[in-house]
């Protein structure tokens, strides 16, 4: 089983950026804990600051990969064309966020994955991942 881990912007300073939001873990660590924990699974991780470098990778993995579990950061509030990507592929697409965005600014509040998701995991922090690594497996 392939399951593509994909990180939007900012995620890469993860660890230290705004640590009582995010946590202080840090995605390189954690892809090792995951590897050890689901070694079913063959993981991989692509994080980018740039939509259309996310855009290039749903496509690239979404018509032969298990699963996509996705925190497209910022753009889930903003990217019709995130959305459209994700609505465009084959692969199903696990919407993961590390704070509970619900809890958040209204702004927060809206998401263009969501509605083409196949679930969404918000606010468990890296837990999210597990859960959603877990969510694959039969
Ligand atoms: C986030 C929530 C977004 O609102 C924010 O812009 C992020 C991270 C999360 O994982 O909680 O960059 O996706």
């Amino acid at each position: 089983m392939k399951i593509l881990i994909l990180s939007g912007p900012n995620l890469n300073l993860i660890g230290t950026r705004e640590p009582e939001v995010y946590g202080t873990d840090n995605f390189d660590a954690m892809m090792k804990v995951w590897e050890k924990q689901f070694p079913q699974v063959q993981l991989q991780y692509f994080q980018s600051n740039v939509e259309g470098e996310l855009i290039n990778k749903l496509h690239e993995v979404g018509f032969t990969f298990d699963g996509i579990i996705f925190n497209p950061g910022g753009y889930t509030h903003t990217s019709v064309a995130l959305g459209d990507a994700v609505k465009a592929i084959k692969t199903p697409v696990v919407e993961v966020h590390l704070s509970h965005v619900m809890k958040r600014e209204e702004f927060r509040h809206i998401s263009f994955i969501s509605p083409v998701a196949a679930g969404t995991i918000s606010g468990f922090g890296m837990r999210g991942y597990e859960l959603a690594i877990q969510s694959f497996l039969k």
